[in-house]
């Protein structure tokens, strides 16, 4: 095993490289304020604690979601089913922000948040802390309510493409 030369710009790479290894579940993160709804892909998302039931996410700051996240008090985290990685390409650039709800099978709350009626799972957040750290911000969100669909499948993203998951032993 050949070990990285761990200064400098080989830190970026190493690094890079390493991230590869992380299969991570692939979501689509909603969210609306008073103007607009909006969804991105991100898998940055992670279980924070079961009391209260809460999850991390974290954005660039350079995103259109950013900038709708960070004046909206819900979003919803919509799991990927693994037979959903075009949905998963038009919402990281496949499909410009006002043609992505045209792919998959969206649906509306009362209060204008989107959610993909035939996800893995959607758990439905209140925003309950934002911390900016570099490029990004860490999103903390209270999970309130959670739909679940009952065969677990999810899409998984590894090495730069999509996977799906299957027991190791
Ligand atoms: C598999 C995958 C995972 C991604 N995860 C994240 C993420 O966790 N956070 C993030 O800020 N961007 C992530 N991105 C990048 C955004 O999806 C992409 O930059 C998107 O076009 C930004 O859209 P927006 O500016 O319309 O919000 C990911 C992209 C892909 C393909």
């Amino acid at each position: 095993m050949a070990l990285a030369d761990l200064s400098g710009a080989n830190v970026d790479v190493a690094y890079r490289a390493a991230m590869r290894g992380f299969a991570s579940t692939v979501t689509i993160i909603t969210a609306c304020d008073h103007e607009r709804h909006h969804g991105m892909t991100a898998t940055s998302v992670t279980s924070l604690s079961m009391s209260p039931p809460s999850l991390l996410v974290c954005l660039n700051q350079k995103t259109l979601l950013h900038d709708v996240m960070i004046r909206s008090r819900r979003y919803c985290v919509n799991v990927l089913h693994r037979d959903q990685a075009d949905i998963s390409a038009a919402f990281s650039g496949g499909l410009p922000p006002e043609k992505r709800f045209e792919i998959g099978a969206w649906a509306w709350t009362e209060d204008g948040l989107p959610y993909l009626t035939d996800a893995q799972a959607n758990l439905f957040c209140r925003k309950a802390a934002a911390l900016p750290y570099g490029t990004h911000t860490i999103l903390v969100g209270e999970v309130e309510a959670v739909n679940l669909r009952e065969a677990v499948a999810p899409l998984v993203y590894h090495d730069a493409a999509y996977c799906v998951t299957g027991p190791a032993l």
